[in-house]
């Protein structure tokens, strides 16, 4: 008798999941972190011929990443797992697949795959749905499975829980822009490319990425760039009928993809936007006319990235809020960690540069599960959806 009670207390205290996140600010309660176990280099494809740039240590190099970087990898995300749970939250981990395994559809063929470091860019929460993004990359196409046995459990335990797939595109050639990936056209011509929208997807179908949105309640913020095209941004707005759906776009940004270097939602009403990529004027608009403050990001600490990382020095920026008063910002990131503390905010520090090669920052390693709080209009002087 006395052995069953202990088991039913011990059962009472056993974390039932509910999935219920509307922004990216809200007091964050149950979480997933990324790992970085057998992340592989992606043998070279349209898209990321795209986006590695000219001058990275990647260009032409692929295969699993050394053994030494993914272990101290997991060191730090492990570390940054605990430092949430003591926190309060609960965390959970993706289950990798074999990275090393080649995808072969009637479309395409990729001789590896990727990893699972970056749940943000395969899983978007809204409300108590996780959708799984299409992506737009062939070696991420099968990524969604490493989430799997999460989104499974979750739907057990959570019986208002929506586990919702985006159509997986065909990513055949028409997917992307051949006369984009011809040459090595320097930072300038792409530049001029991206500030006219012409990135290196099509609009053959519709494709996004996750980190290419951001969840403000009712409105949510896309990225038109090379990971999200415009059907990929209109399949969202019909998929999520009673949002507001706001593509932007972020000139000065050479290699467009995933939202969360270039402009964060810190609290209501304030967002901090890379310096180098303004949000264009008649697209501040909608922020201003709202009472939303957008102001630079505090500069980042480091001139160059870490070795065989295709993220740009502006993971300064990726920082994750636990709730409205509180940001988990990387430890090097010492003016990001000053100016937030300025703006009135406790600042955690997270040590992960060394993780960032594995596919980002401090909000690219995370995606939300739970968070405290309902669906609010943060935007209440725009009309109807
Ligand atoms: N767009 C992100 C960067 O600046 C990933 O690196």
């Amino acid at each position: 008798m006395a052995e069953l009670n202990k088991s039913q207390s011990r059962d009472a205290r056993v974390h039932k999941t509910v999935v219920n996140s509307w922004n990216e600010w809200d007091p964050l309660r149950h979480v997933i972190v990324g790992r970085a176990t057998d992340c592989h280099i992606p043998p070279p494809e349209p898209a990321i011929e795209a986006k590695v740039p000219e001058d990275s240590d990647m260009r032409g190099a692929w295969g699993k990443r050394p053994q030494d970087t993914i272990d101290r990898g997991n060191e730090l995300l492990d570390r940054f797992a605990e430092t949430l749970e003591r926190r309060g939250i609960v965390v959970d981990r993706p289950t990798p697949i074999d990275f090393s395994q080649p995808v072969t559809t009637p479309d395409f063929h990729t001789d590896s795959q990727f990893g699972c470091m970056p749940p943000r860019d395969v899983l978007l929460t809204v409300g108590s749905e996780i959708l799984e993004a299409t992506m737009s990359y062939r070696c991420r196409w099968f990524e969604y499975l490493c989430y799997r046995p999460l989104l499974q459990r979750y739907w057990e335990e959570d019986r208002n829980f929506r586990h919702e797939a985006a159509p997986k595109p065909r990513l055949t050639d028409a997917d992307y822009r051949a006369d984009y990936l011809s040459a090595d056209v320097g930072v300038q011509s792409r530049l001029e490319w991206t500030s006219r929208k012409f990135f290196v997807t099509t609009e053959h179908e519709p494709l996004f990425d996750a980190a290419d949105v951001l969840r403000m309640g009712r409105d949510l913020v896309v990225q038109h760039g090379f990971t999200t095209n415009l059907k990929g941004i209109e399949w969202l707005r019909r998929h999520f009928p009673s949002h507001r759906v706001h593509a932007v776009n972020f000139p000065g940004d050479p290699y467009p993809i995933h939202i969360d270097a270039t402009f964060t939602p810190l609290r209501p009403g304030l967002l901090i936007n890379n310096p180098q990529r303004r949000l264009p004027n008649e697209q501040r608009k909608l922020f201003e006319e709202n009472d939303w403050e957008i102001i630079d990001a505090a500069p980042p600490a480091h001139n160059s990235p870490p070795p065989l990382c295709y993220s740009s020095v502006w993971l300064s920026m990726n920082v994750l809020a636990l709730d409205s008063k509180t940001v988990c910002v990387e430890k090097s990131e010492v003016y990001q960690a000053d100016q937030l503390d300025k703006l009135g905010f406790e600042v955690v520090e997270v040590e992960l540069r060394d993780a960032y090669a594995f596919g980002g920052g401090l909000h690219c390693c995370t995606a939300d599960v739970f968070r405290e709080g309902q669906c609010e209009d943060y935007f209440p002087r725009l009309k109807e959806a």
